[in-house]
């Protein structure tokens, strides 16, 4: 790998932060919302008021961080910090807050990536406003970060606009602040957020960049590709349908600053009026021409079938898109909560993903597992050996298949409550003892992986070996 490849980590911070409405803090879409439960799953929701106390840890956090030898580190900075309400002034508490945490990175020479809106829009913009589907929550947005790039100008150098932007039609209230309004089919709302969370993701770039120049943009996606459940050219048609519009959509959009063809049908043949104006696709169009970079999450591969029962084309293309079957690929096992471990897929994503748009990538990946702490210590072979897959599958795509990758943000450092409040599906290389209830006393402890990733990233990803003395 090249010398400067970016190994890291990546963590939101609305998911382990707490310090609930410390230092003018306000509410936010994560706090408040009652999220529904990954499929077959037991509800275990924690409250988001300590979660895993980052906000009172950081710095010991990041110094586990700089002892894994971390060139990078992707965090977020929750809106409801810097702006409580989202339409008010800006709280300089918060600013100070994050400030303090870049120069501590910087101070360890870890390099900071921040995410600018991460599942946590201010809960006033949802409830008063209804999220990004009220244009006037974009302009709220842009100025949110403005005031964060004219603070943090020269430090950070690494941004990203909206994370997992494809997903804010799905998860419309935690992903963009948004319920689907009674008279709005699901398309329709698919088809305003794309345009209006695009605009956003717009606004967001040229702010930066008329702000920093200097500064690296990147858009970023959640991405999960469809493979068909068959060579039948029905199936292959459905997941075709299917990573278009879920996975390529934004960024066809973003790289390109048009509407792609197969987007305008969509909208078009289901008479959908979306609402996108000359001076909107005019920052569209201006963004696409200076975002840097494509920033992705790889966790798992789907399988998609046709659903031949369905005789009305529109009918059966709507019901592919909001498909929740989420069908089992026999070649692959998945994790507890039915997430199919696939490593060659990141390869896959990567090729694919290189190819189409020709721009440098950066990943998130990780594995939730459900732990206990024993003896002070957690032997997690298993998420040691899903990295070891994935890293070797995403060597190969770097080394033999070309593709130009920036770095590799394993998610992530520390525990911290899953995108479903569940403290159960830990995803850290750090141990934080808490659990569903009890809050224990916070602290942190090194699993095994910790000493494993450190040797992978000292050998700059040539040793992955397991054969840590732990
Ligand atoms: C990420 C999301 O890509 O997926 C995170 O942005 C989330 O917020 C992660 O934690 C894993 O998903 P989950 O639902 O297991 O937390």
């Amino acid at each position: 790998m090249k010398k400067d490849f970016l190994w890291g980590g990546a963590l939101s911070n609305f998911q382990a932060e707490g310090g609930y409405l410390e230092d003018g803090k306000g509410l936010n879409v994560y706090d408040t919302l009652v999220v529904t439960p990954e499929k077959g799953i037991e509800p275990m929701f924690c409250d988001t008021k300590v979660a895993t106390d980052h906000y009172h840890h950081y710095k010991e956090d990041i110094d586990l961080m700089a002892e894994m030898g971390f060139k990078a580190y992707r965090f977020s900075i929750v809106w409801s910090r810097i702006h409580p309400l989202g339409d008010d002034e800006t709280n300089e508490a918060g600013l100070n807050y994050y400030e303090d945490m870049i120069d501590y990175l910087l101070s360890k020479n870890i390099e900071p990536v921040v995410s600018l809106v991460h599942f946590d829009m201010p809960d006033h913009l949802l409830r008063e406003y209804n999220g990004f589907l009220n244009k006037q929550v974009i302009d709220f947005y842009a100025e949110h970060v403005q005031s964060i790039v004219t603070r943090m100008k020269g430090k950070v150098k690494y941004w990203i606009t909206y994370n997992e932007i494809n997903l804010a039609p799905y998860q419309s209230d935690l992903v963009a602040g948004t319920y689907c309004p009674k008279e709005m089919s699901k398309s329709e709302l698919f088809a305003h957020l794309t345009i209006n969370t695009q605009i956003a993701h717009g606004k967001a770039v040229n702010v930066i960049k008329e702000v920093d120049p200097a500064a690296k943009v990147g858009g970023m996606i959640g991405h999960a590709p469809f493979y068909p459940l068959t060579c039948k050219s029905e199936d292959i048609i459905a997941a075709d349908f299917k990573n278009k519009m879920h996975n390529y959509l934004p960024f066809d959009i973003m790289t390109s600053g048009e509407l792609p063809v197969y987007f305008k049908h969509f909208v078009n043949s289901r008479n959908i009026k979306i609402n996108y104006n000359e001076e909107e696709q005019t920052i569209v169009k201006k963004a696409s021409k200076q975002l840097d970079y494509l920033a992705f999450s790889y966790y798992r591969s789907n399988v998609q079938s046709d659903m031949n029962d369905i005789e009305n084309l529109i009918a059966k293309e709507d019901a592919i898109l909001f498909d929740s079957r989420q069908i089992k690929n026999p070649y692959y096992k998945a994790n507890e909560w039915g997430w199919q471990i696939d490593s060659e897929g990141l390869r896959y994503s990567l090729i694919d993903l290189y190819h189409r748009y020709n721009k440098p990538l950066f990943v998130e990946n990780g594995i939730g597992i459900d732990e206990k702490l024993i003896d002070g210590k957690v032997y997690d072979d298993e998420r040691i050996s899903y990295y070891q897959q994935h890293i070797a599958s995403l060597k190969t795509a770097v080394e033999d298949n070309g593709v130009d990758l920036m770095g590799y943000l394993a998610w992530s450092p520390i525990d911290f409550l899953s995108s479903h409040k569940e403290i159960r599906k830990r995803y850290g290389f750090v141990y934080v003892n808490r659990e569903f209830e009890d809050l224990l006393d916070l602290k942190r402890y090194p699993k095994k992986s910790f000493y494993w990733y450190q040797k992978v990233i000292a050998s700059n990803g040539e040793d992955l070996e397991n054969d840590i003395k732990y």
